[in-house]
């Protein structure tokens, strides 16, 4: 089908704190408590209306864990937009978006510059178990100029703006 835009999503971020369950939400509007760790690179593809034009997307979905992540470099190239998630009720994945990004930088051919990153702060419906705060998340964003979501991919709030507002900022870039 015809596209006006052809653009290339990543999720990056540690195991467990719910990049493809954030897809698969976004994609197919689904939620599995049981979802599987990734192995290896997956994508799903969808087109996007916004701002009167159509924008075909390919969401890549990697491996947090180390042991199944393989070619990251061809993983990271072409890449328009990069989603970094950590999980709100795990404070190490907060403390691990850093090194997420100094990958970033190794693997985009212009450093960061070349790409929009959106920091995404995962599982917001589990506010009692909550150990970094939204505050937290969004002054790291700020400081690094990148856009900030907190989500629930159990109850969607906030995927799709996720989406919505990395594309935006890519259109606009
Ligand atoms: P890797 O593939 O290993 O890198 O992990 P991942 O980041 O893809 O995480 P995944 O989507 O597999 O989610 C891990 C676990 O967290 C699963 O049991 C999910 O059901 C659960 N989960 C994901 N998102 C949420 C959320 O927003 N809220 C709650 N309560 N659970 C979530
Ligand atoms: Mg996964």
């Amino acid at each position: 089908d015809p596209y006006d835009h052809l653009f290339k999503l990543l999720l990056i971020g540690d195991s467990g704190v719910g990049k493809s369950s954030i897809l698969l939400q976004f994609t197919d509007g689904t939620f599995a408590a049981d979802q599987n760790a990734t192995c290896g690179v997956d994508f799903k593809v969808k087109m996007l209306q916004q701002g009167g034009k159509t924008i075909k997307a390919t969401i890549w979905d990697t491996a947090g864990q180390e042991r199944f992540r393989t070619l990251t470099s061809s993983y990271y190239r072409g890449a328009q937009g990069i989603i970094l998630t950590y999980d709100v009720t795990r404070r190490d994945t907060f403390e691990h978006v850093n090194q997420w990004l100094e990958e970033v930088g190794k693997y985009t051919p212009g450093g960061t510059k070349d790409v929009i990153l959106v920091l995404v702060g995962n599982k917001v419906d589990l506010e009692e178990q909550r150990r970094v705060s939204t505050r937290e998340g969004e002054a790291w964003a700020r400081q690094r100029g990148m856009l900030f979501i907190e989500t629930s991919a159990k109850t969607k709030l906030g995927v799709k703006q996720v989406f919505q507002e990395l594309v935006q900022k890519i259109l606009d870039s």
